[in-house]
């Protein structure tokens, strides 16, 4: 794997993802564990978050310390199923802005469609974590890093819960300057795209639509 790809391997984090992959798992759990996975991910992603000093006056005297500036980070989920992961990292930073990518595959060609793009005021100059649980061909997480670049974004990470080798690869060659954060790395996709083993439709299981 490139250099800019990091697999968690947390006990915790295989906890979940156990019980995520599980087809028995309802949607309300489905959509608890995506929230509690990110929540674990946005801690070991912000590590190389800038800093900046502040002064803080204790009971007993005065102290610089460093603050993340809370404005300086944004959050883009890809639509439908980033929208899983959003509150996972607003646990973390409450006061982060929300953008929106809308993407979704042609089922025949697996490519990558866009069809909504609405981002905050000033993304340029933010650190944009780019979320979505799965990163399968890959084809979606590069447009959508594209689409941010061209929208002026310079600083960019991409969480996903799994990953296929081939997506993660294909996102890491396409995009060396962007870091991306898997939780997993599986073993596949099949003939029709989907990540084995994997955890089936996660924007289905999210919402509930089939
Ligand atoms: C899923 C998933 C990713 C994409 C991954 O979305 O949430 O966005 O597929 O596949 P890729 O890496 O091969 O591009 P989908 O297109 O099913 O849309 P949805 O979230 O609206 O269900
Ligand atoms: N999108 C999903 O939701 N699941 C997969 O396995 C691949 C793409």
């Amino acid at each position: 794997m490139k250099d800019n790809v990091f697999v968690f391997d947390h006990p915790l984090v295989k906890h979940k993802i156990a019980i995520l992959r599980d087809k028995n798992t309802g949607m309300k759990q489905f959509r608890e564990l995506i929230e509690e996975i990110t929540t674990i991910m946005t801690y070991e992603s912000m590590r190389d978050v800038e800093l900046t000093p502040v002064e803080v006056e204790t009971p007993l005297e005065r102290t610089v310390q460093y603050k993340v500036r809370e404005e300086s980070i944004a959050i883009v989920p890809i639509l439908r199923a980033g929208l899983g992961m959003v509150n996972g990292v607003h646990k973390v930073f409450p006061t982060a802005c929300v953008g929106h990518i809308g993407m979704y595959r042609d089922e025949r060609t697996l490519e990558p469609r866009e069809y909504y793009c609405k981002l905050p005021e000033g993304i340029a100059g933010k650190t944009v974590f780019l979320v979505d649980p799965m990163l399968a061909t890959g084809g979606s997480a590069t447009d959508a890093i594209s689409a941010l670049k061209s929208r002026g974004c310079k600083n960019i990470k991409l969480m996903s819960i799994i990953g296929a080798p081939e997506g993660v690869e294909r996102v890491a060659a396409a995009h060396p300057d962007v870091k991306i954060y898997v939780s997993t790395l599986d073993r596949q996709l099949n003939e029709n795209g989907y990540i084995l083993p994997g955890l089936g439709d996660a924007g289905d299981r999210l919402f509930g639509t089939k």
